[in-house]
C-alpha cells in the first residue's frame, strides 16, 4: 500500500521552527517512527516550500497511491491552485496541521484545502499525520 505524505512550506525547519507551536521533533525522525511501526506500508515523502512542485507531486501520485497526507502549511491559506489540485485528482487526500488552525489568527482559519478533502486533522501535532493514516489504512 502507496502512501504519500506532502509537507508544505517551513515544514522542513520542524525541530527548530517556533518550537512552542510545532514541536521539537524534525519530521525525518518522526518519520523513521513511523516507517517502524507500519512496515507494511511503502511511504514516499516529498518537502518543498514552492506552491507549483507540490501541484506536480499531487498530480504525480494522485492517480495511483491509496491515500494522501498533505499539510500544505501556509499555502493553506492562499492556495486556489493547491485545492484545484486536489479537486482534480482520484486518491484521497487528509489535510493535517500541527497546529489548532482555528485557535490561532483570524487569517489561518480560512483554508482552500479543506474542502477539497475528505477530511481535516488539526491541532494534534505530528499525531495528525498518524491519525490520518489510520484512516486511510
Ligand atoms: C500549519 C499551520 C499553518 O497555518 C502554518 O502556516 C504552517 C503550519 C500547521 O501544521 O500547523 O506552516 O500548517
Amino acid at each position: 500500500m502507496k502512501i504519500a505524505i506532502i509537507n508544505g512550506p517551513n515544514l522542513n525547519l520542524l525541530g527548530t521552527r517556533e518550537p512552542e507551536i510545532y514541536g521539537d521533533k524534525t519530521f525525518e525522525i518522526f518519520l523513521d517512527e513511523l516507517k517502524k511501526k507500519y512496515p507494511a506500508i511503502e511511504f514516499n515523502y516529498f518537502q518543498s516550500n514552492i506552491e507549483g512542485e507540490i501541484i506536480n507531486e499531487l498530480q504525480r501520485v494522485g492517480f495511483s497511491y491509496a491515500g494522501i497526507i498533505l499539510n500544505p502549511g501556509g499555502y493553506t491559506h492562499t492556495s486556489v491552485a493547491i485545492g484545484d489540485a486536489i479537486a482534480a485528482i482520484k486518491t484521497q487526500v487528509i489535510e493535517v496541521h500541527l497546529s489548532n488552525v482555528h485557535a490561532r489568527e483570524e487569517f489561518r482559519k480560512i483554508s482552500h484545502i479543506s474542502a477539497k478533502c475528505k477530511g481535516t486533522i488539526s491541532g494534534l501535532g505530528l499525531k495528525s499525520y498518524e491519525l490520518a493514516l489510520q484512516y486511510l489504512l
